[in-house]
């Protein structure tokens, strides 16, 4: 098997320490891009200390790397974020890198309005013309971030939610998924979604049940171009429902 050291950046986050985990599992070695090293950091991964946003230790952190895997995100400034994949993919280039994999969302592209998403769409096309040997992993919403979004609506009498249709995933089978296709080292969109497309309704409803709560759950049709197109199934793949774990499942293991 072909080895060598990948760069990940956002290792220490949510989907990126399980990446990372599952990396170095598989016999590769994994630097993690952090701001700030932990006071005890795992003696499993190289560690490098950098910003992508302002390039702080980035050509330290680029030093002897073979190949990048970025993860890391800034939900909420997402113009810097835009700035800060450029700079990764320049120096991947100056670093003459093999392979160069972006993280991205399902149907980001097709949601009008949102500038998260908008420049998540808009950072896979700056990488697919950089010139760099690249691929793209998108996921569908992961169980662990539509359930606080869902409980913070709790708090009311009845549950208004907003009509959509998700295809929510589990985070460790994304995490497995993307550490294979990392390793394919192909220049290919891969998605990986959720095993059900539900509406936001019924993942409500799932989730009062699992709480043993009892409350009506309402739709409501927000006229917002946004929410218009998750109501027409824009962030779910039905043809890409590759993960096992239902949100129904995900509910239980969590209780
Ligand atoms: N949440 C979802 O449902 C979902 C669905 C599909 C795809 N995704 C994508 O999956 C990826 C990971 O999401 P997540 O929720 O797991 O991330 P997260 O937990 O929010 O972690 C964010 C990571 O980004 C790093 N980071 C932020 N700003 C940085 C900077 N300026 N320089 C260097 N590192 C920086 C953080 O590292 P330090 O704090 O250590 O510096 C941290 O590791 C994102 O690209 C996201 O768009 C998410």
């Amino acid at each position: 098997m072909v080895t060598g050291r990948i760069l990940v950046t956002g290792a220490t986050g949510h989907l990126g320490r399980r990446v990372a985990h599952e990396l170095v599992q598989s016999g590769q070695t994994v630097r993690v891009l952090t701001r700030q090293r932990p006071a005890h950091p795992d003696a499993r991964y190289e560690w490098a200390e950098g910003n992508y946003i302002s390039g702080d230790g980035l050509a330290q952190a680029f030093e002897g790397v073979d190949e990048v895997l970025h993860l890391a995100h800034d939900p909420q400034h997402p113009e810097r974020d835009l700035t800060g994949v450029a700079r990764l993919h320049s120096f991947g280039l100056a670093a003459g890198i093999r392979h160069f994999t972006q993280v991205g969302i399902v149907g980001a592209a097709q949601v009008p309005g949102f500038p998260y998403y908008a420049a998540k769409a808009q950072a896979e096309e700056l990488l697919l013309k950089s010139g760099l040997h690249a691929s793209i992993f998108q996921a569908t919403q992961f169980h662990s971030f539509v359930y606080p979004l869902l409980a913070k609506l709790e708090r009311l009498p009845l549950l208004l939610v907003p009509t959509g249709l998700l295809q929510p995933v589990d985070i460790g089978e994304v995490a497995a998924a993307l550490s294979r296709h990392v390793l394919k080292r192909q220049p290919i969109t891969e998605r990986f979604a959720g095993p059900e497309v539900l509406t936001i309704a019924e993942l409500a409803e799932q989730m009062l049940a699992a709480k043993h709560q009892h409350k009506p759950v309402v739709s409501i049709g927000l006229p917002l171009a946004a929410f218009q197109a998750v109501r027409k199934g824009v962030l779910t793949a039905p043809q890409m429902a590759r993960g096992q774990r239902t949100f129904a499942e995900w509910l239980r293991l969590k209780a």
